[in-house]
């Protein structure tokens, strides 16, 4: 009997340990912006993960004309990345970017806020930078998302 229990024991704490060798937790961004003009909007960024290093960094970019705002499944170059913007309300000072792997043997799911009026806020815009565009927006650093 003890040794059916110790048996069980090994089997159960070696499922816990056996998942993945690495993860990181965090997804970095570089190169986000944002920008909406009288014809169209835009969000792009450069999407490095290290738990993916063969097929990232990747760009993503979506694009929107007529007020649409983002696709809500538009995905990175790679295709491994959907680009979120769960409750978009067209304003680029202030809205949530979620990304989420698509498949992959490590799930990964994560979101931020960019809120340009935050103090020391990172996410920088600028109204009316020239002649027919509304808002440009940067990230002045490079963006941890935890996922
Ligand atoms: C990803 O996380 C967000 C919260 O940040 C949650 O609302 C969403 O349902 C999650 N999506 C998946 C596919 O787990
Ligand atoms: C980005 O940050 C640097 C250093 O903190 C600063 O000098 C620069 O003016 C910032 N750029 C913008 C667009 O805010």
């Amino acid at each position: 009997m003890k040794f059916i229990i110790a048996s069980v024991l090994l089997a159960a704490s070696s499922a816990f340990a056996v998942p993945h060798a690495k993860r990181d937790s965090y997804i970095s961004i570089t190169d986000l912006i944002g920008r909406d003009s009288i014809t169209d909007g835009s969000i792009g960024f450069t999407l490095t993960d290290p738990n993916y290093p063969d097929d990232t960094p990747t760009d993503c970019y979506t694009f929107w004309v007529n007020g649409d705002g983002p696709d809500g499944s538009a995905r990175c170059d790679n295709a491994e990345y959907y680009m979120k913007f769960p409750g978009w309300d067209d304003n680029f000072n202030l809205f949530t970017l979620e990304v989420q792997r698509v498949s992959g043997s490590i799930p990964e799911n994560g979101s931020v806020v960019l809120d340009s009026s935050a103090a020391g806020s990172k996410w920088v815009c600028v109204d009316n930078p020239e002649s027919g565009v509304n808002i440009n927006c940067v990230y002045n650093a490079t963006l941890l998302i935890s996922v």
